[in-house]
């Protein structure tokens, strides 16, 4: 039996800004900020097509080690899409959410993100989980730390519920732009059973006929959760592993 028609949650790691402005001869922001506008096409595009959660990779715990130029033009990029992306998302029914660690940011950006998800914390047409200074070892981490704070016992379940995408279940397809082939310190706990796809597509040319492709793939892709093929009759999806459950 093959996927379900349309992925609940895609997560993408949006990669090849860099690569996209360079073969223009334009500053590496001048992609970033292309990439923002490839960012509200998903957005848009997987609203249309029922998709209920997206979580895309925006920063990395290690992109800090970029040129100074290149970290604080994506600060101010983050900045701008705050004041600008923010309120149009927010018509669009878009909840957001910012997942990451936070300690390592402005004060202005801190307070920022939080009113965003604040406004759009009644919306219900499609989450949008954007990671930003996230890291899959940090968000590992941070959890198990969370639980020996209280005391708690740590099983599955309950890093899972402490994870900082606890509010999403874990990801049907993860797709990377860009042509390589890693994860790059991504969804590492929530992955575990997503269904990866890699294109060379660059992330500012990723449009909604590519995101076709990936929806396509995946629907040819059979998901078994560790069963065999014989025992997932027709017309039963098998259980996913969920960490948890939104
Ligand atoms: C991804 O694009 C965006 C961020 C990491 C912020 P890149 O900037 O990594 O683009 P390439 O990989 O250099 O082309
Ligand atoms: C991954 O891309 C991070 C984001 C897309 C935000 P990178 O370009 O930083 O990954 P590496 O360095 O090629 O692994
Ligand atoms: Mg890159």
């Amino acid at each position: 039996m093959t996927a379900q028609r349309v992925p609940r949650h895609v997560a993408i790691v949006m990669d090849g800004n860099g690569r996209w402005a360079t073969r223009r001869f334009l500053p590496r922001v001048a992609g970033h900020r292309q990439g923002v506008e490839s960012l509200r096409r998903c957005v848009r595009a997987c609203s249309d097509r029922g998709i209920e959660v997206l979580t895309v990779f925006a920063f990395s715990s290690e992109n800090w080690n970029r040129p100074k130029d290149e970290v604080s033009g994506l600060m101010d990029l983050l900045l701008l899409v705050l004041q600008r992306e923010v309120p149009r998302l927010a018509a669009d029914g878009v909840q957001l959410h910012f997942v990451g660690d936070r300690t390592a940011l402005s004060a202005r950006l801190v307070s920022g993100l939080s009113k965003a998800e604040a406004d759009t914390a009644q919306n219900t047409r499609l989450v949008l989980n954007i990671c930003f200074n996230y890291g899959g070892r940090w968000d590992i981490a941070q959890a198990a730390a969370q639980l020996a704070r209280h005391g708690h016992p740590i099983t599955e379940e309950s890093l899972g519920r402490a994870m900082a995408l606890a509010h999403s279940p874990d990801p049907d397809l993860v797709i990377r732009t860009g042509g390589e082939q890693r994860f790059s310190n991504f969804l590492l706990w929530q992955s575990a059973y997503s269904e990866l796809y890699f294109t060379d597509c660059l992330w500012p040319e990723f449009d909604e006929a590519a995101l076709d492709l990936a929806i396509e793939a995946f629907r040819g892709r059979e998901r078994r959760f560790g069963k065999t093929s014989e025992q997932l009759v027709a017309g039963h999806q098998p259980q996913p592993l969920q960490s948890q459950v939104a």
